[in-house]
């Protein structure tokens, strides 16, 4: 099988590619990536030499780079490329919109001319918006509450409706909060496990109430895995590890496995428009014979490992040092 994997040298798409290649070491992967501020190629070391993996600088906005890949050939697209995180997207929402919207569109109209026989778009639980009790089933209506989430919803819904009108072989994916290696230190569990490291503060938005539903990034991985062979054309399939924490908790988490004092943590403002709970219904997913391997537990103590042994990763990105080495190296803005 010949995918192309789109935002793979961001945090999910970077798991994703190396995990693949060792589950099927007989298909071939071209991973199209824009380099935005999110995406590392150091991620993608360990099978940058590897025959079946190659990388394509582009962004999936642009219909040229997009077809130049897909005219050789190519059997399925797997859609990781985006911007993802909700802060940033409160102060610049225009470039959510563009690739998470325009790029999905782009990437659908190339599905089509060129008769590819699958689209995975990788979507989010936020699209669902906040429940209090319970879980979101997959036909649940949307009720984002970010410019992210609801760019992301926005793709999801031109998604189902290219299924309609075009017959587009679509498959939608809703995860929850991923953790593990190489996730960018602006998310909440490398941000506050660097900053621990660090003995600098921890900033718990509002009161630490919030409530996130925590995957391991390799049960994301399988997961996906598992949905592009056995899923079906036109479903969309929740994907959780039913791990729900308080942000407090996963916070007193993090200080626990670093050995540091609770007296890092500040509470600051609280993040505008902040869902407070997050949690979906996998059992559609389950009856393909998928499930986690992960607790939050062992996926802490593992993630927790990595950042201890990759200080060199993360310290690049937290002084800069990365940026400009990318800026010099790939000719980024
Ligand atoms: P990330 O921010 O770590 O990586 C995004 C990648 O996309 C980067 O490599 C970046 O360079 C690339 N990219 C951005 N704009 C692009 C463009 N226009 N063209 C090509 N490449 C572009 O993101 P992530 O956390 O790995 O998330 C990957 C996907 O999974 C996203 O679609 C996100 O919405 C979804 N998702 C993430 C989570 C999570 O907890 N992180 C949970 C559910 C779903
Ligand atoms: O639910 C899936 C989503 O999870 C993905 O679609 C997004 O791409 C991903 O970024 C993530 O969104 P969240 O907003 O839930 O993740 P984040 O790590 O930014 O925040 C997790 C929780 O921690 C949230 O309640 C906000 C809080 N938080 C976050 C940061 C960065 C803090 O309290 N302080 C912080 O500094």
């Amino acid at each position: 099988m010949k995918i192309l994997v789109t935002g793979g040298a961001g945090f999910i798409g970077s798991n994703f590619i190396r995990y693949m290649l060792k589950q099927h070491p007989d298909y071939k992967i071209i991973n199209l990536d824009k380099l935005t501020y999110a995406g590392n190629l150091e991620n993608l070391k360990e099978v940058e030499d590897n025959p079946n993996y190659s990388f394509v600088k582009g962004d999936i906005c642009n219909d040229k780079a997009v077809e130049g890949i897909c005219e050789k050939g190519i059997d399925a697209i797997i859609n990781f490329a985006a911007e993802t995180h909700v802060d940033r997207s409160i102060t610049d929402p225009q470039a959510f919109i563009k690739t998470d919207i325009f790029g999905a569109q782009t990437l659908l109209e190339a599905v089509n001319k060129y008769k590819i026989k699958k689209y995975i778009q990788v979507s989010t639980d936020e699209v669902y918006g906040s429940i209090n009790d319970g879980s979101f089933k997959e036909t649940d209506f949307l009720d984002p509450s970010s410019p992210y989430s609801a760019s992301k919803a926005g793709a999801d819904l031109l998604v189902l409706a290219y299924k309609r009108t075009f017959d587009t072989p679509v498959i939608i994916t809703r995860c929850s909060n991923n953790y593990g290696p190489s996730q960018y230190p602006e998310k909440l569990i490398p941000l506050f496990t660097t900053n621990a490291m660090e003995d600098k503060e921890l900033p718990i938005y509002g009161k630490g109430e919030n409530v996130r539903d925590w995957i391991y990034v390799e049960d994301h991985c399988s997961a996906i895995d598992s949905i592009l062979h056995k899923g079906e054309i036109g479903e969309i399939y929740n994907v959780g590890a039913d791990q729900e924490k308080t942000n407090l908790e996963v916070t007193e988490a993090i200080l626990k496995a670093v050995d540091k004092p609770k007296s890092l943590i500040k509470f600051v403002k609280d993040r505008p428009g902040h869902d407070l709970r997050y949690a979906i219904d996998s059992s559609k997913l389950q009856k393909l014979g998928w499930k986690p391997k992960y607790d939050f537990e062992k996926g802490m103590e593992l993630t927790v490992e990595w950042y201890q042994k990759n200080e060199d990763w993360w310290r690049k990105i937290k002084s800069g040092e990365y940026l400009k080495y990318y800026k010099k190296q790939y000719g980024r803005r």
